[in-house]
């Protein structure tokens, strides 16, 4: 790590072990609970569901983080107010923060509730603003997807490589479908339009954060999507960056905490996502 970067270890803790930690407690208990809830119930819209697990998974995550870095800052999808202006707003509220633990403790709910087995836990640690520890943890295939910054980018302790495809005529590429009826879906079905007869295939999902593990694993050349929330992005971004890959906004600008409309990719493809996806949606 260089001089001028955080301590990872305080008291002899380290950020990693604790984040990993975490993801792995949380994705058992979840796993356990599959098939077993008893409380479902719609946020922001129709397509946006919580249950009591993503709650008692937050908890957890809250509680552990809470005994291990008390002064840390914490932000996670269930302690705030459901919808885009509400989340966009809770981040600002953290921005000053020194140490930002942003957590979302089932990132495919949908996909939980009806046994699917794709769905993870995402926990990011920002200093500053700037992510310097992701771990996208997938329960069902029992993988953890740990990056530190600086440090690369692990899948069951193997380095992760984004993969090689330099066009989109190439390219396996994901999006999902926002919880937003009225502005990003409209927007995405056209951009979903215009990609489809350019790439192999395209897939969506259902978890935002194992999808940008998958596009740092090179299981798929690039993932975008709109109107995403900090939780979802924070810790897939590190795992793509450190795996070689590219991070950025939908217009091609570089990703921050505050990105909303993001694009992610192997690097190779991520000029002509961008150049067709702006085309699409007209911006
Ligand atoms: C959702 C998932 C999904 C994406 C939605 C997200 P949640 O998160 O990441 O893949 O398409 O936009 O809201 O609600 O299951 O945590
Ligand atoms: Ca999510
Ligand atoms: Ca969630």
């Amino acid at each position: 790590m260089e001089a001028n970067q955080p301590e990872s270890v305080i008291g002899g803790k380290s950020f990693t072990a604790v984040a990993v930690n975490c993801a792995a407690k949380a994705g058992e208990w979840i796993k356990s609970k599959l098939g077993n809830i008893t409380q479902l119930d719609t946020k922001y819209s129709m397509h946006d569901l919580v249950t009591e697990v993503d709650k008692g998974a937050e908890r957890m995550i809250r509680n552990l983080i809470g005994t291990h870095f008390p002064t840390h800052s914490f932000l996670g999808e269930e302690g705030v107010e459901p919808g885009p202006e509400a989340s966009a707003r809770a981040l600002k509220e953290k921005s000053e923060a020194e140490y930002l633990w942003i957590v979302d403790p089932v990132d495919g709910t949908t996909n939980y509730v009806h046994g699917f087995p794709f769905y993870s836990v995402s926990i990011a640690l920002a200093h500053r603003g700037q992510v310097i520890v992701g771990v996208v943890y997938d329960p069902s295939r029992d993988e953890l997807f740990v990056a530190e910054r600086g440090k690369g980018a692990y899948v069951h302790g193997r380095k992760m490589k984004a993969s090689p495809e330099n066009a989109l005529n190439q390219s396996l590429l994901a999006t999902g479908f926002p919880a937003d009826q009225h502005v990003a879906l409209p927007a995405n079905l056209k951009s979903i339009q215009a990609l489809a007869p350019q790439v192999r295939n395209l897939r969506v999902a259902g978890s935002a954060a194992l999808h940008l593990a998958y596009v740092a694993a090179g299981r798929l050349s690039g993932f975008w999507e709109y109107n995403l929330s900090s939780w979802d992005i924070a810790a897939g971004s590190l795992l793509v960056e450190e795996a070689g890959g590219r991070m950025s906004d939908i217009g091609g600008e570089p990703y921050h905490l505050g990105v909303r409309n993001v694009v992610a990719s192997n690097g190779l493809v991520h000029d002509a996502l961008v150049a067709e996806l702006k085309a699409a949606s007209g911006t």
